[in-house]
């Protein structure tokens, strides 16, 4: 798998060295993580054939059979606030969008803030952390991606059959899971040479590629209360801007609430 992948990263891909294969891993992000806090450089990709607990964001669970899906992080090291980086998700979720357009005529939307879709239903999520220094300071980004890509209807689990969609699903000649992991690592390679840069423009490509926006949509708080609102835009570090029935406006950051449509998931 990994000689695979490697075959298939374009010749100025910067970190070829720095891949770790493992075909079982409890959630790669976990152990990119683990293997940041002992000092492993920008560029160390984990990419695990399937996870054991895979996972997304508030606390959810990703389901990762075996061979079917993509599951990949990648840890940069950017150096700067963590507030600088607020917009991370976003970007990884462009880049994961581009990923899959690459090698496939389909172009997945992004449902605010970190979900691949196509259609209604979900193709993939991006978990991202990040790793702090004592004085505040980033030490390491996590850019976690999961793609649903060889998956049949019956891969997935009772509850999710209605709601996800992989790429097999949709396109006659689905890539590989290598293929696919060496776009995405391609696309994450050229994202972080540009991400604290060009903050806006990635941003005014998010926000063309966010389905949520125009949306009439269900705020779904930490605490279970749900309002609802119109989607206005995204702001300038990734937030959602939305509208009340009241005609109050309020920006909402991706750890306070999370995005349900008002007659399905998008
Ligand atoms: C979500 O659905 O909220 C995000 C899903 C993110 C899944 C990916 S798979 C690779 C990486 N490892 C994890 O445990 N999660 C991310």
């Amino acid at each position: 798998m990994k000689d695979t992948i490697l075959s298939l990263l374009p010749p100025d891909y910067p970190w070829a060295d720095r891949i770790v294969y493992c075909p079982t891993v409890g959630s790669t992000n976990d152990l990119a993580k683990q293997l940041a806090r002992s000092g492993a450089p920008q560029g160390t990709a984990v990419i695990a054939g399937q996870q054991t607990g895979g996972r997304g964001r508030i606390g959810r669970s990703f389901h990762s059979p075996s061979g079917k899906g993509l599951y990949a992080s990648l840890i940069l090291r950017p150096q700067c606030a963590p507030g600088e980086l607020l917009h991370l998700t976003c970007c990884a979720g462009l880049a994961a969008r581009e990923a899959v357009h690459s090698l496939c005529p389909v172009v997945p939307d992004l449902k605010w803030t970190n979900d691949l879709v196509l259609g209604t239903k979900k193709l993939g999520g991006i978990l991202t952390e990040l790793g702090l220094r004592s004085d505040g300071t980033v030490d390491f980004a996590i850019l976690g991606v999961g793609v649903n890509c060889l998956h049949g209807r019956e891969d997935f689990p009772p509850g999710l059959e209605d709601t996800a969609v992989s790429l097999a699903m949709v396109t006659e000649a689905p890539p590989s899971v290598p293929q696919l992991a060496a776009a995405l690592l391609t696309q994450l390679s050229q994202l972080s040479t540009c991400l604290l840069t060009q903050k806006e423009a990635l941003l005014n490509r998010y926000r063309a590629a966010c389905c949520t926006l125009g949306r009439e949509v269900a705020l779904v708080g930490s605490d279970g209360h749900v309002r609802h609102a119109a989607a206005l835009d995204i702001d300038g570090n990734g937030a959602l801007l939305v509208r009340f029935p009241d005609g109050s406006e309020q920006v909402v950051s991706s750890g306070e609430v999370s995005v349900r449509g008002l007659f399905g998931y998008v």
